[in-house]
């Protein structure tokens, strides 16, 4: 049997993994020699997580950190993905077997990396750097990265996927959402050690003013009309466009198991960034909120939401030379930048767990 401290250490480990708003969409129910990891399918209901694709893309990096931790503290992770058709969001079964302890080389950058919003130094990647995430690239044949490095194709798709910026300020279901998942008050609340603390956003002065204004939809109904749903997101382009590339990762399925994979590659080229020094901040919710629309959902937005965004999108996959049959399976920032001001909270690991 498993000592329970160690595997506690692991699971610590383990859900410290990103997730879309931070929303940890994960449940773990712990057996003898093994743990079982369910997907809480209300956690995140923003159109962003269009058929828990999102929440299986964090599942796949909350592996990814258990199989690094287990490795560093001697055992050794076999994966049973998706292992139940009955029970769909069970998302994997991981069974663990003794091992040598072997410091792995990324599990420091567990506890450090971060979503880094921040304003970054609009300088090149350095060669050695492309070449470590191409080379992890390589590991996964099914995954391909593209980076945007040139500056007017950078400028494009910034642009493109500040869309969303302005659709979260015009589409009242979203704009819902999003507030629910942004806490403005730090405290030890259960609340507030999910969602995003207002500081991990890393606003300028002004921006954090008008936010908290804009929180009510009445309000911002108002702001519209003088047009500011259009004005903030040129603020957001420009940001993005201060990154050394815009990357994009993408893979041919679209199989829940196959987000869940792509968890896992994202969470070794994020691990890798963060070890060797690299900024990093997905930038996701267009081409998700696009492949919602694309499969047959539009109804449930405005038809020029739907317009602006299928076109926006368009401009990403036209500028990274995507194919039709391949799906994107994030969108990120990568670049240098200075430490983030502040740093996103996380359920204690007593609330993850199923009894
Ligand atoms: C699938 C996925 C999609 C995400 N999309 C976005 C995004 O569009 N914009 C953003 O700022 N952060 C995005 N994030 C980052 C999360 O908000 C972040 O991981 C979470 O708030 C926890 O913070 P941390 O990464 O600093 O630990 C995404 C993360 C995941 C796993």
């Amino acid at each position: 049997m498993i000592n329970r401290q160690i595997l506690n250490k692991i699971l610590e480990a383990g859900i410290r993994a990103p997730s879309g708003d931070n929303s940890q969409p994960w449940r773990i129910k712990i057996h003898q020699n093994s743990v079982s990891i369910y997907c809480m399918v209300d956690a995140d209901e923003s159109y962003y997580d269009y058929k828990q694709r999102g929440s299986f893309i964090a599942h796949g990096a909350l592996v990814e950190s258990i199989i690094i931790a287990a490795e560093t503290l001697g055992y050794k992770v076999i994966v049973r993905e998706f292992p139940k058709k009955e029970e769909p969001y069970l998302t994997a079964i991981l069974d663990f077997k003794p091992s040598v302890r072997k410091r792995h080389y990324l599990y420091n950058a567990i506890f450090e990396r971060t979503t880094n919003r921040r304003k970054y130094r609009d300088i090149p990647l350095s060669e050695s750097h492309k070449k470590m995430l191409l080379d992890i690239t390589r590991e996964y044949p099914n995954y391909k990265l593209i980076l945007i490095e040139d500056r007017k194709d950078k400028e494009k798709v910034s642009e493109a996927l500040s869309f969303t910026d302005r659709f979260f300020l015009e589409d009242k279901h979203t704009h819902r959402i999003l507030f629910n998942k942004i806490r403005f008050i730090k405290d030890d609340h259960v609340l507030s050690r999910t969602g995003m603390h207002i500081n991990t956003l890393e606003l300028i002065p002004p921006e954090k003013v008008a936010i908290r204004l804009f929180s009510k939809w009445k309000i911002l109904k108002i702001f519209n009309i003088f047009g500011i749903s259009k004005m903030l997101p040129k603020n957001t382009a420009r940001l993005y466009n201060t990154s050394s590339a815009i990357a994009v990762a993408v893979m041919p399925g679209k199989r829940s198991i196959d987000f869940f994979n792509a968890g896992r590659y994202i969470q070794r080229l994020w691990l890798t960034a963060t070890e060797s020094g690299m900024a990093f901040a997905p930038i996701t919710a267009l081409p998700y909120l696009a492949s919602m629309i694309e499969e047959n959902k539009k109804n449930l937005i405005s038809r020029k939401h739907v317009e602006d965004a299928l076109k926006a999108d368009k401009i990403i996959k036209q500028t990274a030379g995507i194919k039709n049959n391949n799906t994107i399976v994030m969108t990120f920032r990568l670049g240098y930048a200075d430490k983030p001001t502040s740093y996103s909270n996380r359920l204690p690991l007593e609330e993850v767990l199923l009894h």
